[in-house]
């Protein structure tokens, strides 16, 4: 394990300690976020507040025991990640530290008094060069590669802040601490670097979020995309589904890796995900999920100092990968556990709180938190493009989302997945009500739906909103007079939103074909039930009534299009194009025409 290097001026003592806070005095000169050596037993601790004379700490350790009086080191560093090979597949802590690791330490989280050894020091790692002897390299340029899991390449960064030209590099095994080159000043080149949790990754520069993020999950891609270097809230009661949609995304959507930060309410749960989430199979390689993730883990027993920690881990483990040229997404679930950290912290500085509690700078961390999404270009040689896309649920008390998490999350994603209550009562899943979700990047990512799937997506979209937002409206009225008292059209705009509801919107995500839907699926999908409404437009438009039997033959024509395989979508719409035949045939009626009259 590493240990910390401890500054000398050694002469505080802890004056008050309170739960996992702890204040010492006389200070030194410590900073803010400064790691400190708490205790006799050395556990580590992070300043949080520094008044005058007293410096308050946070402890990532159990307090049980320590005593006033007690000596506290400072240590002149910031919490750290460990970076480099062997994170891919690793069950971390909420500072980085390793759960097999811990499990072993019987009740006790963490060997004391050492900064986070996360990465296993006697393992081989072949390394190949990408540089060679005089070359200059920068911070963020790639030093080489080695082949983290199979087919996974890690490429090995010079740490950003440092530059010079290479005078010694080889080929070879090496475990992570030992240098596989050195610069012509001396400094050596390693498979591993640490960096500051609380801070951003450098980058070369932003770049604009102009595709989406596929998810698999219709509802997502096709009414509320997310960019890819975006960011999405997912506010949802108990049991709305925010588990089940995160552990979809994490195995489904298109990312090269995954970073879930799990933070439970109950032990149970996060045995449950420590089970579950390494069991999920990648279906692009039939490999465990854990090929191309790491699984971040907290648990109410654990110190609350870790929870709040744990989301910045996260953070600074996908920019890593991102800064690698990967898209790496980051779920969290719930953050809401993140901000009841915040709030306990603030609560036991004695803070001037806010609404329900919380601090009043919620909303300016969330926001810092999600900041840290976007799409880069990569400081360093060669150029390299990756992208951070993070997916939040939150998990609102009582489902009131009124509540201060779930309206901070609002101010600073850029997308709202709002899962309702009374659809997962009903197993409508995914439990997304599309009368108060949005999505912020629909306009960008519509542009690429257009170019790279299907030239009418957007359009398609905008009818089908439109066809569920009529129904929203018809609802209010067919409660009222009853929808036998509706007009025709109406009566069919509410029989084919309900199709539109239970083919496009639903998805089961225990049935192998509809899990996850391609968007050629999702577009074949949405443009299947236009087809239906257009058919029975026709039918109405010509003074006949839409037949019953001949409208439910294409909606189960669309229910086998629903659950078929990627190979079958196209003869799937094929089918249901014929099948509208019957409803009415396609030629250009005279009400066609005067439509197109009208329009043009
Ligand atoms: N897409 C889905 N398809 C089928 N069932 C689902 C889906 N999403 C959620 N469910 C059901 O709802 C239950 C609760 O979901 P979960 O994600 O644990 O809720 P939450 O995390 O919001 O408390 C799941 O165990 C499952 O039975
Ligand atoms: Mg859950």
């Amino acid at each position: 394990m590493t240990s910390v290097p401890v500054s000398p001026n050694g002469d505080l003592h802890i004056t008050r300690i309170y739960g996992s806070i702890a204040e010492a005095s006389s200070a030194s000169a410590a900073f803010l976020y400064e790691l400190a050596l708490v205790g006799d037993r050395g556990m580590l601790g992070e300043v949080i507040k520094v008044d005058g004379e007293t410096v308050t700490l946070q402890v990532y350790e159990d307090t049980t025991g320590l005593a006033v009086g007690e000596p506290v080191r400072l240590t002149s560093n910031t919490l750290t990640a460990q970076l480099g090979p062997g994170l891919i597949g690793s069950l971390l802590d909420g500072t980085g530290r390793p759960l097999e690791r811990l499990a072993s330490l019987s009740g006790d989280f963490l060997a004391p008094g050492l900064q986070a050894a996360t990465l296993d020091n006697t393992k081989l790692w072949d390394f190949e060069p990408l540089v060679k002897v005089g070359d200059d390299v920068t911070g963020g340029s790639v030093l080489g590669s080695v082949e983290e899991r199979p087919g996974m390449i890690h490429r090995i960064l010079v740490p950003p802040a440092v530059t010079g030209r290479i005078a010694r590099i080889e080929r070879g095994s090496f475990t992570i601490e030992e240098p596989v080159g050195a610069l012509e000043d001396g400094t050596p080149l390693m498979l591993s670097h640490r960096w500051p949790v609380r801070l951003s990754r450098p980058i070369a520069r932003r770049l604009v979020g102009d595709r989406p993020f596929i998810t698999g999950q219709r509802v997502f891609d096709f009414l509320f995309p997310v960019a890819e270097g975006g960011s999405a809230a997912v506010p949802g009661g108990f049991g709305t589904g925010k588990t089940v949609i995160e552990q979809s995304l994490a195995k489904f959507a298109e990312s090269d890796v995954v970073i879930f930060v799990g933070c439970g309410e109950r032990g149970n749960e996060m045995t449950d995900l420590l089970k579950e989430f390494p069991s999920l199979i990648d279906p692009r390689t039939g490999r465990s999920i854990m090929d191309r993730a790491v699984l971040i883990v907290n648990t109410s027993n654990m110190p609350v100092a870790a929870r709040e920690a744990s989301i910045y881990l996260g953070a600074t483990i996908a920019e890593y990968y991102r800064d690698m040229g990967y898209r790496v997404a980051m779920m969290v679930d719930s953050i809401s556990r993140w901000a009841e950290a915040l709030r306990e912290i603030s609560a036991r500085l004695q803070e001037m709180p806010g609404e329900e509690g919380f601090p009043p700078y919620l909303a300016s961390r969330f926001g810092q938190f999600v900041e840290r999404a976007g799409r880069a270009r990569s400081i360093g040689t060669p150029e390299r493009d990756g992208a951070v896309t993070i997916i939040a649920a939150i998990s609102p008390p009582g489902g009131d989302f009124s509540e201060p998490v779930t309206q901070a999350a609002q101010r600073v994603t850029g997308a709202l997945w709002a899962l309702d209550s009374s659809l997962a009562h009903q197993r409508h899943f995914p439990a997304v009500d599309w009368t108060t979700s949005y999505s912020l990047y629909a306009d960008a990512c519509g542009q690429w739906f257009a170019q790279n799937v299907a030239r009418d997506w957007t359009e398609v979209r905008r009818d089908v909103l439109h066809l569920l937002e009529q129904e929203r409206q018809l609802r209010d009225v067919a409660a009222l007079v009853g929808a036998e008292a509706l007009e025709p059209r109406d009566r069919l705009v509410m029989q084919v939103a309900a199709v539109a509801r239970e083919v496009l919107l639903r998805q089961n995500v225990y049935h192998p074909h509809d899990a996850s839907s391609s968007p050629m699926k999702t577009y074949s999908l949405a443009h299947g039930v236009r087809l239906l409404y257009t058919a029975c437009l026709r039918a109405l438009d010509a003074g006949t009534t839409v037949d019953a039997a001949a409208f439910n033959e294409v909606r189960r024509a669309l229910d086998v299009l629903r659950e078929s395989d990627e190979g079958g979508v196209k003869s799937s719409l094929s089918a249901v194009q014929a099948l509208t035949e019957n409803i009415a045939p396609a030629r250009t009626t005279r009400a066609d025409a005067r439509r197109k009259r009208d329009a043009a």
